[in-house]
């Protein structure tokens, strides 16, 4: 079994034709044959099985596709890692990060993190939680920038920021400006919630579970953009992370309601697989991260909605593992 064939499984996997497979290879059609009929000789067991034009993997297909996608990754990180040891400072960072971390977060922290390691390459993909944990467990990041990580699994977290959720309308909205607002009050409401797979989303599930609400309405919307633009212009209230809406608090385009037991005080977690191995510019990140320095980046980007956060991710009530 070697590395070649495993590369082609998982490009016949993708595209589910042998043809595409090799087109994306840049070999021949019987070329990409030969490779996996070789690893089947190998196994003993079939990996494809035709489906009416095209092909597809059999079970003993997609479970051997299952090990190379991480054989591979894990061959890459290796990749890097020596390079990294051969040139400390040097190397490929790569992050996911969810979409409010990604979008709010990270930047800021980049350019500091650049300032001292101008060369090392960085990749930031962002997405939310499903694909940063994915990317994780699949090793195709080395790092992940989130909520909480799940209680049980191979995925550890290190908090390293506070991450403050408000629940926010249009400033015309009837509660604004109201003082004490009771969680009750919020049933009535239509609620505007992130796509499923989004944190924001599961702790908005949270939230109206422990309070016992069950809103009639909700707008599904799949990003931090519609959200606020749907809140903005009256569609319903959000719970969503303070420093995702700093620039629209204030310049009034939304307002914080006071509801009572808010904001919810969270926090930003650094990611990496349990077993995992870091190269070195993970490493780097990872420390860097927690500095005050790092701290100092995001509040200055952050404006109003940075000045919110604590000197340390450790203020009070931000919770444990499930912040
Ligand atoms: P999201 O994640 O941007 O995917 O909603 C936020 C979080 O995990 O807290």
């Amino acid at each position: 079994m070697t590395l070649g064939q495993l590369r082609t499984l998982l490009a016949v996997a993708r595209h589910g034709s042998i043809g595409r497979a090799a087109a994306e290879l840049v070999v021949t059609q019987p070329a990409v044959s030969a490779s996996i009929a070789a690893l089947e000789r190998d196994l003993g067991v079939p990996l494809l099985a035709r489906e009416g034009r095209g092909i597809r993997l059999t079970p003993a297909g997609e479970t051997l596709a299952r090990y190379a996608a991480e054989c591979l990754a894990l061959f890459e990180q290796g990749r890097d890692a020596a390079v990294a040891a051969a040139m400390p400072g040097r190397g490929r960072l790569r992050i996911a990060a969810v979409t409010t971390a990604g979008e709010y977060i990270v930047p800021p922290l980049l350019k500091s993190f650049h300032a001292r390691y101008p060369e090392v390459e960085v990749f930031l993909e962002v997405g939310n939680r499903t694909m940063v944990l994915e990317r994780l467990q699949g090793r195709q990041a080395d790092l992940g920038v989130g909520g909480s990580p799940p209680e049980h699994g191979q995925i550890e977290g290190r908090p390293f920021l506070a991450n403050p959720l408000a629940i926010v309308a249009s400033p015309a909205h009837p509660l604004a400006g109201r003082t004490a607002v009771e969680p009750a009050a919020l049933e009535r409401e239509t609620w505007l919630v992130r796509e499923p797979g989004s944190g924001t989303r599961l702790r908005t599930e949270e939230y109206l579970a422990r309070h016992e609400l069950e809103p009639r309405r909700f707008l599904n919307l799949g990003s931090n953009g519609a959200v606020k633009q749907a809140a903005a212009v009256g569609l319903g209230i959000t719970l969503i992370s303070v420093q995702a809406v700093g620039l629209e608090l204030e310049a009034g385009m939304l307002t914080r309601l006071a509801v009572r037991g808010t904001p919810l005080l969270r926090r930003w977690f650094l990611l990496t697989l349990k077993a995992g191995f870091l190269p070195g510019p993970a490493r780097a990140f990872l420390e860097f991260a927690s500095t005050m320095a790092a701290r100092r980046a995001v509040r200055a980007a952050l404006g109003q909605a940075g000045a919110g956060l604590p000197a340390t991710a450790a203020g009070p009530g931000t919770g444990g593992r499930a912040g």
